[in-house]
């Protein structure tokens, strides 16, 4: 948002400023698990950013959300995600969370992929440090690197149809609370996985 001036995207500056705080706090927690140290820890990194992707499937398969936001199939980054662990010769992580659990109403899905899309701008920072590693988007970071990371015509899109949508106050209400779940959901995610054992399947609240 910051280099677009915010009046002319009301809705994206209400769901960037309602979330910078758990934004922050998330950062901060991925951040303290060193994700760039090694490729140990960037491996780490990915099981994490699977459970997330792994949780949310459903909403690029939405058609109601497929008439609201442009190219939703192929925002997805799962397939990058997958190859990366194949890059690395790092088996697929064993679901921790059943995504049967993915409840969230269409307008509240908006809110959801905010959040997922939005993180495609960090991601395009994050890919910096994977290249450290060797790691860039042909070999090991597809996933940051791929579909539209960063603050290209992708973003801008999503949020002129994120501005573009005729919603009603608690329509609004509803996408900007399915943005503080989502980065709840990412926020209590962190220490799932990092504490995964394998074959464990998990409820959250
Ligand atoms: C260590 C991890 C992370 C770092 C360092 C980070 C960093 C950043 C940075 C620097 C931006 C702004 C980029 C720009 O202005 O061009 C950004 C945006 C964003 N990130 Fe993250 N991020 C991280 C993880 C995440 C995760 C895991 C999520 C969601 C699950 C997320 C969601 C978002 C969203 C929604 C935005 C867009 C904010 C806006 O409306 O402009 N981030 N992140």
């Amino acid at each position: 948002m910051s280099n677009l001036r915010a009046e002319h995207y009301p809705r994206m500056s209400k769901l960037r400023t309602s979330t910078s705080a758990v934004h922050d706090q998330l950062d901060k927690k991925i951040m303290d698990q060193s994700p760039f140290a090694s490729k140990e820890h960037y491996g780490l990194f990915l099981r994490y950013q699977y459970h997330l992707m792994n949780y949310v499937a459903s909403l690029y398969q939405g058609d109601q959300l497929a008439l609201m936001i442009n190219n939703l199939k192929s925002r997805d980054r799962t397939e990058q995600l997958l190859a990366d662990f194949q890059d690395l010769d790092m088996a697929q992580p064993t679901q921790i969370i059943n995504n049967a659990q993915f409840n969230a109403s269409l307008h509240e899905s908006l809110g959801w992929l905010y959040v997922v899309e939005g993180s495609k701008l960090g991601a395009a920072v994050l890919a910096k440090e994977a290249k450290k590693l060797g790691l860039d988007s042909a070999f090991g970071a597809r996933f940051l690197s791929g579909s539209g990371a960063g603050r290209g015509s992708h973003w801008r899109q999503f949020m002129q149809d994120i501005e573009s949508l005729t919603l009603s106050e608690q329509q609004e209400q509803e996408m900007l609370s399915g943005a503080q779940a989502a980065f709840k959901f990412a926020n209590q995610l962190v220490e799932l996985s990092y504490n995964q054992t394998p074959n464990l399947t998990t409820d959250v609240a």
